[in-house]
């Protein structure tokens, strides 16, 4: 019976994406349709079994409005994984990964492993950005892209499985 290993993530993106959401369902399987903003940060455990490994996740769910941004950086900056969510019906908060992508490369841990989740698959019929773009995107700054979906629970252990897999290779 071997200690967890430890793995410390961070979520960034736009108020609203859904964050909080994506925790809420991997940490407890559980939405909620009327969550209110993050104020500051919030941390949640979750542990979970990958291949032979116990992994103990400490995410870090930072807010996403503005007068709470300057505060992210206490959360990314030793963190071994980041997820960057946008919603796929808001093009503006694909738009607003760009900065936070930009933010992480100066200011973040250089071997930072990323995965880009858009999030509100449910909503895939008012689709407003660009899935082919997104993966681009993903590709050119070394991360992983993934669509999820806090209300329906689509592929929302999965990214967290994705992250493992990123960072304990076999
Ligand atoms: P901040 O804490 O302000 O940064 O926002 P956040 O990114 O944590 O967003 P939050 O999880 O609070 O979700 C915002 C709203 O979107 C809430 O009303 C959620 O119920 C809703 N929401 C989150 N995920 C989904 C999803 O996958 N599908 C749908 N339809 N709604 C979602
Ligand atoms: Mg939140």
């Amino acid at each position: 019976n071997k200690a967890p290993v430890q793995v410390k993530v961070v979520l960034l993106g736009d108020s609203g994406v859904g964050k909080s959401s994506i925790v809420l369902r991997f940490v407890a399987d559980n939405f909620k349709s009327d969550g209110e903003a993050t104020i500051g940060a919030s941390y949640m455990g979750k542990i979970l079994q990958f291949n032979d490994k116990t992994i103990k996740f400490n995410i870090w769910d930072t807010a996403g409005q503005e007068r709470y941004h300057s505060l992210a950086k206490m959360y990314y900056r030793d963190a071994n994984a980041a997820i960057m969510v946008y919603d796929i019906t808001k093009k503006g908060s694909f738009e607003g990964l760009k900065k936070w992508q930009k933010e992480l490369a100066d200011f973040g841990p250089k071997d930072i492993s990323i995965i880009i989740a858009g999030n509100k698959e449910d909503l895939v019929e008012c689709e407003a950005t660009s899935p082919e773009e997104a993966k681009a995107f993903a590709k050119s700054i070394g991360a992983l892209y993934k669509k999820t979906s806090a209300k329906t629970n689509y592929g929302v252990e999965q990214i967290f499985r994705d992250l493992a897999a990123k960072l304990f290779p076999e």
